[in-house]
């Protein structure tokens, strides 16, 4: 990478901080630094462009439905001010990235594309994706369960998205995390219902 391109990085980073800094939704600028590190550590050893990689993880959630209202355009305000040459490729990414995409037929078709979407899915399960599920449904007024697994409670969110993840992950290196980080969210829940019932 040159440097313009990593002084845009450092910018980008600062960007998403300032929108996402007061998230609460389990999207803050933290979630945003995971997926950035998550996605370079899936880039070792493959031919990817860095920079795409690095600047699609990091504006990803800026303009999130869940996040943002549906008219913000910060991701297309960055990539315009700052002149960057790959800007269909990032957007590209960013539209096609997320699982409400993927149910609706539209995925992303690149090696970039595939990295980060491994990276925030990822961050999806696991201990941090746990933690993030009961956040964004505490923030979403939803209860913790309702012995159902298909309404809106944070356990159903386990059945309906969470526990699939693992077989849409697309690289092998997060295939190894998502396995292990599924194995967890299982043994989660059986304690979860064992603490539930109460004889
Ligand atoms: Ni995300």
């Amino acid at each position: 990478m040159n440097k313009k391109q990593v002084e845009l990085i450092e910018k980008a980073k600062t960007y998403a901080k300032s929108i996402l800094e007061n998230d609460y939704s389990g999207h803050d600028f933290q979630h945003v630094l995971r997926v950035y590190k998550m996605a370079l550590k899936l880039s070792r050893n493959k031919d990817v462009n860095l920079f795409i990689v690095s600047l699609a993880a990091l504006l990803h959630d800026l303009d999130d439905y869940k996040i943002s209202d549906k008219d913000s355009s910060n991701v297309k305000d960055f990539l315009l001010n700052n002149n960057i040459q790959e800007a269909e490729e990032i957007k590209n990414i960013i539209n096609n990235m997320s699982y409400s995409t993927y149910v609706k037929g539209n995925n992303v078709s690149n090696l970039e594309g595939y990295i980060v979407q491994d990276a925030d899915r990822l961050d999806a399960i696991g201990a941090i994706g746990i933690a993030r599920c009961f956040a964004y449904s505490g923030y979403k007024n939803r209860s913790l369960y309702n012995n159902d697994k298909d309404d809106e409670s944070s356990i159903a969110h386990f059945y309906q998205k969470l526990l699939r993840l693992q077989d849409l992950i697309n690289t092998e290196a997060a295939e190894k995390i998502a396995v292990e980080r599924t194995t967890f969210m299982k043994n989660y829940l059986e304690q979860f219902y064992k603490e539930w019932d109460i004889e």
